[in-house]
């Protein structure tokens, strides 16, 4: 069905800019974009459906690229922990953290973790989210990373939006393999990567490089076997201290590297050459109450593009709107609500590996764009979250919210 959608403006985030558009028409045909400029310009369409959108501003969907949306139990106790002063080090190096989700992980079935993670999906999706990334590793074995991802994968067959599902399994250290990680790391690239891969689950596979995790040399292990199988790479790296991840992955072609509070300018220059995308997680940095900001004068001048998600994971960034991450992305990284915009289009777009079809408005993409009942764009990075006026339309129809 071709829709007509007028009476609105555009920013259209093509290239990362605002790019307006003032009185916009939106021509979309079998889930594209088939058209889109001003008004004025639109030849006569036949379109079975014309819609008027009360020239309200269109951006297109917002793409979550980085987040943990499936898992068991949650760590309220842990924050309250960290309130007293306890560090998020030392309560990973007491049993707790990570392999306390990883036990209410594993102890959930697959159906409970869906309805919750169910939950927490909807929540982004009233924020305007029409894409997101969902990361196992807190099953840390066959059955349960298998788990979560069929669990990712369910989301998407059952709620209006897409999902790319990616391998974390290298995130913490299973107690089953105590003192063992080189086992444990031969374990996920001879058992559990292959399955999993040839099961259609992966998309992506990630890591996460730190003192308290996996070792350069161990994720370069993963990366190696990824490549093998066919699957591009992604690093969780530099966010408690300096191991040169994000070179690593860099090399290794990463869609992206994440967190990155503590990389260097050379990690920076590595990545533009690699066109590998930072992806900046405010609410993490925010929730560990941590200091060290990412060196963002570095990577605009060496032209890394820059991503923003919401992390939302149960220990470090419980975060369930990804327009609060804009605003964090402002006020506490120093980025404009331009930037901010589009490090969830455009530049989350590319960190999924779907910068060709999805995250910006023009003729051949995706029809994924929201209709915001808002002044100016910058308004999306001005509001602390809440739940703004708003069409969503995904692939070319409305869906409610
Ligand atoms: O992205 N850094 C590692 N992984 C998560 C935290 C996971 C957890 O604490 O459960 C993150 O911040
Ligand atoms: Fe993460």
């Amino acid at each position: 069905m071709r829709t007509l959608w007028q009476h609105c403006h555009a920013a259209t985030m093509v290239d990362g800019r605002y790019a307006i558009i003032e009185d916009a028409a939106i021509v979309t045909c079998a889930g594209l974009i088939e058209w889109i400029g001003p008004r004025s310009e639109l030849r006569p369409v036949e379109a079975e459906r014309t819609v008027d959108l009360g020239y309200a501003w269109v951006t297109p969907g917002l793409i979550d690229c980085h987040t943990h949306a499936v898992f068991g139990g949650n760590r309220s106790g842990e924050f309250e922990q960290r309130l007293q002063g306890v560090s998020y080090a030392e309560i990973a190096a007491q049993g707790g953290g990570i392999a306390s989700t990883v036990r209410a992980t594993r102890a959930a079935s697959e159906d409970e973790l869906f309805a919750s993670a169910r939950q927490r999906v909807q929540a982004l999706m009233r924020d305007g989210v029409t894409t997101l990334e969902v990361k196992s590793g807190y099953g840390l074995d066959l059955a349960n990373e298998r788990k979560m991802l069929r669990v990712a994968r369910r989301l998407a067959d059952e709620l209006p939006l897409s999902v790319r599902a990616t391998c974390l399994a290298a995130h913490a250290l299973p107690p089953e393999y105590a003192g063992r990680a080189d086992d444990y790391i031969t374990h996920i690239c001879d058992e559990m990567l292959p399955a999993l891969a040839a099961e259609g689950l992966v998309d992506a596979v990630d890591a996460f490089c730190e003192h308290l995790a996996f070792s350069p040399a161990q994720v370069e292990r993963v990366f190696i076997k990824a490549h093998e199988l066919g699957l591009p790479v992604k690093l969780h790296a530099e966010q408690l201290s300096s191991l040169h991840g994000s070179s690593l992955a860099a090399r290794y072609q990463a869609l992206s590297a994440d967190h990155l509070e503590f990389m260097t300018e050379e990690d920076a220059i590595a990545m533009a050459a690699a066109g590998t995308v930072a992806v900046l997680l405010p609410g993490a940095f925010y929730f560990l109450r941590e200091t060290e900001l990412p060196p963002m004068e570095a990577l605009r001048r060496h032209g890394v593009n820059i991503a923003l998600a919401s992390d939302l994971n149960p220990g470090t960034s419980p975060g369930l709107s990804l327009r609060l991450m804009l605003n964090m992305g402002c006020t506490l990284f120093r980025m404009t609500p331009e930037e901010a915009l589009a490090g969830v289009t455009t530049h989350a777009a590319t960190a999924l590996g779907l910068g060709d079809s999805h995250g910006s408005l023009e003729a051949g993409k995706v029809a994924d764009f929201v209709a915001w009942h808002i002044e100016r764009p910058a308004d999306l990075a001005y509001w602390l979250g809440g739940d703004l006026p708003k069409r969503v339309v995904r692939r070319g129809h409305e869906i409610s919210n």
